[in-house]
């Protein structure tokens, strides 16, 4: 299959922009709104015995594990264990029977994920793998194969796999609640409304394409960059600063909102901008706490929020970005965007190679 970048300067952006149509694409697979089910193409009664999940990954999937983590835990009350790859076989995992082990990957080809895989499966795990490639390693050594349904991805940093992975994830989160008894029909429905309007908040996210390319000059000049987040935004904050690092190559770290206090403060001057990613939702006070601090100490803010967000906390930023009010459910989804641009807007304008970036690969076959 022959992919061209179409009207875009780069693949990278291609794939920030089809996101709306990518992820509607995936989540049709997995959501029916006819009778107002989540479903999923197994049946129900093989994930009621799942008393544990192991999620696996590495890089951008692992970012996108880590918010699903949020969601089993809260949904399905299922406790989840969660690594990188690389790391999970060597500290010896305790898994029981009646687990299921999950693992993310856009190519199903990544080394570490696919040995992790062999590992919980020779540990007597249910194997589940969420991946952009059917005929992959990994989909093909699955007992449940969740496809992200995103198309190829040529840009060698992640971007609409990414919100595809978090949409399956979404919904197998539901699935797995409503299998163990904990979702009651009104919140299943309202998970379904709440997933169907994520197309259209990405489509009103990439409407802030050009001020967010504004936003940019301010960060390009940077050495440093942090990201803050609390629950499930703080994987984003990893995710944006990972994004930002693999592209720019501006040093960028993404740390918890309320852990900043314990290290990180210490690097805060007018020369490191600070991005604070803080939806309205239960969090969005704390979050903007830390941010305060952050700001009593000098620090340039860069706040993503929405519009009752920046109203309510946006003086006083050095830049705000303002999205539209969105569930919390699909937050993590819609803010991919902000970041996915801004580190792409900084590339540009410091004239990085955007779509190959030095030393990096788009699927590492070695361990
Ligand atoms: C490489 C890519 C990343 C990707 C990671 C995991 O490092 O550059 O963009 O997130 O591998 O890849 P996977 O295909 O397993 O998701």
């Amino acid at each position: 299959q022959v992919v061209d970048k179409g009207n875009h300067r780069h693949f990278m952006l291609k794939e920030i922009y089809e996101q709306p149509i990518v992820v509607a694409q995936t989540l049709r697979s997995y959501l029916q709104r006819m009778d107002e089910r989540v479903t999923l193409p197994i049946p129900e009664g093989d994930l009621s015995a799942v008393k544990r999940v192991t999620i696996v990954a590495c890089g951008t999937s692992f970012y996108a594990g880590m918010v699903a983590r949020y969601w089993f835990e809260q949904f399905a009350r299922v406790p989840v264990d969660l690594d990188v790859a690389s790391e999970f076989r060597y500290r010896a995992p305790v898994m029981e029977p009646g687990g299921l082990a999950l693992f993310i990957s856009q190519s199903g080809e990544t080394a570490d994920t696919l040995a992790a895989l062999r590992h919980a499966r020779a540990e007597g795990q249910t194997i589940a793998v969420v991946c952009n490639v059917p005929t992959s390693s990994m989909a093909r050594e699955a007992d449940l194969l969740l496809s992200t349904h995103a198309g190829p991805e040529i840009g060698v940093a992640s971007t609409k796999a990414f919100t595809c992975q978090l949409a399956v994830l979404a919904a197998f989160a539901a699935n797995l609640a409503r299998a163990k008894g904990r979702l009651s029909r009104e919140d299943e429905r309202a998970i379904v409304e709440h997933l169907a309007e994520a197309p259209a908040s990405l489509n009103a996210a990439l409407a802030l394409d050009e001020a967010i390319e504004q936003v940019a000059t301010q960060v390009a000049p940077a050495r440093d960059v942090l990201y803050l987040g609390r629950g499930t935004d703080y994987p984003l904050a990893l995710e944006g600063a990972l994004k930002l690092k693999e592209i720019s190559y501006i040093h960028a770290e993404g740390y918890a909102a309320g852990e900043m206090k314990h290290g990180p403060i210490a690097l805060i001057d007018d020369a490191v901008p600070v991005i604070v990613i803080a939806p309205s939702g239960p969090l969005f006070e704390k979050t903007v706490s830390n941010m305060q601090e952050v700001r009593a100490r000098g620090g340039r803010v860069i706040l993503i929020s929405d519009e009752d967000g920046i109203a309510e906390a946006g003086a006083g930023c050095a830049a705000t970005i303002a999205l539209p009010r969105v569930h919390p459910l699909i937050a993590p989804i819609v803010y991919a965007v902000p970041i996915q641009l801004l580190a792409y807007h900084v590339a540009v304008q410091k004239g990085t190679d955007v779509d190959q970036p030095r030393n990096l690969a788009k699927s590492v076959t070695v361990e």
